[in-house]
């Protein structure tokens, strides 16, 4: 559920029309709702009640500081995957005894910095980090806890690009070896083993490789115990998927998650920790847009946005699907047509549905995207020296402009010029 709905004939955020909003703004924009993210983030609380949790926002989904800092006010703890990311959630105020540091390739320099600003825990994800740790560790004079990212090999049955927890990702310490590897971190100084991470994928629709994936951990616990390691967290990844088209996904529901948590892992009295971006802050945004024109070509009518691919690259990167729906309701007797809804950008890639029904537009008319909250806005670039669009906030009947669209002057002069030109 959110709170984009038709109210007299007009979509409206929250209780404001998205059109007001559109006027004052201008198009392309993302448009949050808090009352949307504050839900969802409250529904994933509430799924994991009667056990000790922490919530690890997954601050890559989404990270502008407002929403970091609406998160923040509700106790979330954030799991961040680069120092930007880190900076971004203890400026946010995140304490940084809630912030959890993840990432299969982490630098020394990042390393550093983090651990001299603080941290919850590490998730390693190979030997040489382990060792590259330690060492930093016994420089710093200080100890740090670490859980070790394992592989499982679950296929998380998403798309191959959000996949995770096959053997052949990239991804954490393959479980055969796992064993090994907390012996051999044990041996090393500075560092304290206190629980086990694992993140199989993201935009999971079925809860099969979770439970899979999670009974595969609580035989691990066990046989860590056995082995003398201290296990007292369990990080269990992010990835429950979220509704991109309300005609026919069904998710999941949070609530079906927790049980599943607490089924397969909830008699090891461990802390759980779950890192979701996607569940919390992808219903909770819109992307809106107008249209240009209306082609036809041989066989198609290209609805042609002022939104493009830079803006919002998920259908070009991962064939996704966002429902997209008109500013103004269509009435009940409304009759449908077929659009390619395309943006300017001079690729054919730059395609946001082929063969979509939707009523009648014309050019000027404002459509809105979907599902536009996670990993749209923080995946954008200025690919055809496009600005970065801006991100809007709204609360009842409040909105606020989270970060504005760059002049031209600002984007062209970041550019800097060598002493021969
Ligand atoms: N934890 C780790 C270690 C992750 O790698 C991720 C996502 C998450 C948590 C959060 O997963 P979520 O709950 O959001 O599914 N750009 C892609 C998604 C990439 C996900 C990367 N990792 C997309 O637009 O679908």
């Amino acid at each position: 559920m959110d709170h984009f709905i038709y109210k007299d004939g007009e979509l409206c955020a929250e209780s404001i029309t998205v059109r007001d909003i559109a006027r004052e703004v201008g198009t392309p924009f993302y448009l949050y709702s808090t009352a949307t993210l504050l839900r969802h983030y409250r529904l994933m609380d509430e799924a994991l009640a009667g056990t000790r949790h922490l919530i690890c926002y997954s601050v890559k989904a989404a990270s502008n500081q407002a929403i970091l800092m609406t998160l923040a006010a509700e106790g979330a703890g954030m799991d961040v995957v680069s120092v930007g990311e880190y900076l971004r959630a203890v400026t946010a105020g995140v304490s940084p005894q809630k912030i959890v540091f993840s990432g299969v390739g982490k630098m020394i320099e990042e390393m550093r910095l983090v651990l001299s600003g603080g941290i919850r825990q590490f998730n390693v994800e190979s030997e040489s980090e382990l060792d590259d740790l330690s060492a930093l560790a016994v420089d710093m004079k200080t100890v740090v806890p670490i859980s070790i990212r394992v592989n499982p090999d679950v296929d998380a049955l998403t798309h191959a690009k959000i996949s995770t927890g096959k053997s052949e990702n990239k991804f954490g310490v393959p479980i055969s070896r796992v064993r090994q590897v907390y012996a051999y971190a044990a041996t090393l100084p500075s560092l304290k083993v206190v629980g086990i991470d694992v993140h199989i994928g993201s935009q999971l629709t079925n809860l099969e490789p979770f439970a899979l994936a999670y009974r595969k951990i609580a035989e691990l616990v066990k046989a860590l115990r056995e082995d003398g390691h201290d296990i007292s967290r369990l990080d269990l990844g992010g990835g429950l998927g979220i509704p991109y088209s309300r005609s026919n996904e069904v998710p999941p529901l949070p609530m079906e998650y927790g049980a599943l948590i607490k089924r397969e892992v909830g008699h090891l009295g461990c802390e759980i920790e779950i890192e979701p971006g996607r569940v919390i802050v992808g219903n909770a945004a819109l992307l809106v847009s107008r249209v240009i024109s209306i082609k036809s070509g041989e066989s198609r009518q290209f609805l042609i946005l002022d939104a493009a691919m830079n803006d919002l690259v998920r259908p070009a990167m991962y064939d996704s699907w966002h429902d997209i729906i008109s500013v103004v309701e269509p009435s009940a007797d409304s009759q449908e047509t077929v659009y390619d809804v395309v943006g300017p950008v001079c690729e054919t890639g730059d395609t946001f549905a082929r063969h979509r029904w939707l009523p009648y537009l014309k050019p000027d008319d404002l459509v809105a995207f979907r599902g536009a909250g996670a990993y749209g806005a923080v995946m954008a670039s200025e690919y055809n020296s496009r600005r970065l669009i801006p991100e809007v906030l709204v609360k009842d009947d409040q909105f606020a402009v989270i970060r504005p669209r760059p002049t031209y002057d600002e984007m062209i002069n970041r550019d800097t010029l060598p002493s021969w030109l």
